[in-house]
């Protein structure tokens, strides 16, 4: 790699997917993510690349994917000018949202606890030992490589935000179980019909979506029979029947299309032929769990309700809320 240009070594994926209908898909993804990773495709890409470039190419000896701060590395296994050297690069890629991530003893304090959230969904799921995973909008692979930490065989992740690959592939400069990979990718980027995996995840996706059953549907399609859908998604008080439709913004958001309750989402997940679906978490977001800090200094969940009333955004909306719903493809 050099600060013009950007391969991702995609040998591990396609081994992995040849006996699928993914297959083709695979063998097409190089001319796909050439586009995608072309060096004027994205005005911050070079400095990105740079920083990748910058850090130095070492193997992390103690690593552990399934504590709630994943560990890439100790303290003791570097000294303190190649520590200066990979703090500084990483930090050339903020905003670091999902996390958080001690690396060689640099802690990465991200914007989201994500291991809150992860803790909130692990144990309700089929276990994900020797499971093919496919984690839509997955952000920089933190939940990726939790599932690869609890056994998952394979792990695809997409999300199109280019930010978040480079995070991901500046960890991997450390660590790579070659089990796992983020895609620079939209749901609408992939095969229609893949029925390849044993458990399909959307987390926080489905109400940025203009069509919320068409990515329901998108999800069924993507698992084998008899896999496992985890959604994870914003919702609101009340009954069947009952969605919010911002006017406007949503806690400051503008791309937030519908926010339904839990029984209307468990209607619409019944309607996309999903079965025994169950909702197994219910909570508030906290200002703890999602806040500005070192390593997201842009402004977060505080400055998006009202300070008078925290029960309301600041457009007078019920404040964040997430249900993660479990089905099963029949
Ligand atoms: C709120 S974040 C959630 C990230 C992570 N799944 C989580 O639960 O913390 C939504 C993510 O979805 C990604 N996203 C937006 N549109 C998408 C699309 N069409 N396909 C896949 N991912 C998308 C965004 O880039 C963002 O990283």
């Amino acid at each position: 790699m050099n600060q013009t240009t950007f391969n991702l070594d995609l040998a591990p994926l396609t081994s992995a997917l040849q006996d699928t209908p993914l297959a083709a898909w695979a063998e097409a993804l190089p001319q796909t993510l050439a586009l995608r990773l072309a060096p004027d495709s994205h005005g911050d890409l070079p400095a990105w690349l740079a920083a990748i470039d910058a850090l130095p190419h070492i193997r992390a000896r103690q690593i552990d994917l399934n504590a709630p701060c994943i560990r890439i590395g100790a303290p003791d296994e570097i000294n303190a000018d190649t520590r200066e050297q990979i703090e500084a690069a990483l930090r050339q890629l903020h905003p670091w949202r999902k996390g958080p991530f001690d690396v060689f003893g640099i802690h990465i304090d991200t914007e989201w606890r994500s291991d809150w959230k992860w803790d909130r969904i692990v144990r309700h799921l089929a276990p994900l030992a020797g499971r093919r995973v496919l984690d839509v909008g997955s952000g920089n692979g933190y939940f990726a490589l939790r599932m690869i930490g609890a056994g998952a065989a394979l792990v695809v992740a997409i999300d199109p935000m280019r930010l978040f690959l480079m995070q991901f592939e500046a960890l991997r400069r450390f660590h790579d179980t070659g089990r796992a990979c983020v895609l620079p990718l939209g749901i609408e980027d992939f095969p229609e019909r893949s029925e390849t995996f044993d458990t399909v995840f959307s987390m926080g996706v489905l109400y940025h979506r203009r069509s919320p059953l068409d990515h329901l549907y998108q999800l069924r399609e993507a698992l084998r029979p008899g896999g496992e859908l985890v959604l994870e998604t914003l919702v609101i008080p009340g009954g069947t029947g009952q969605v919010l439709v911002p006017e406007g913004r949503y806690a400051r958001m503008r791309n937030v299309w519908f926010i339904p309750t839990v029984a209307e989402l468990e209607r619409w997940l019944a309607r996309c032929g999903l079965r025994d679906i169950r909702c197994v978490d219910e909570s508030p977001t906290t200002l703890e769990e999602q806040r500005s800090t070192d390593w997201m200094q842009f402004e977060s969940l505080a400055r998006s309700l009202d300070p008078a009333d925290p029960t309301r955004t600041v457009e007078g909306y019920p404040a964040p809320r997430r249900a993660v719903l479990i089905a099963r493809r029949p």
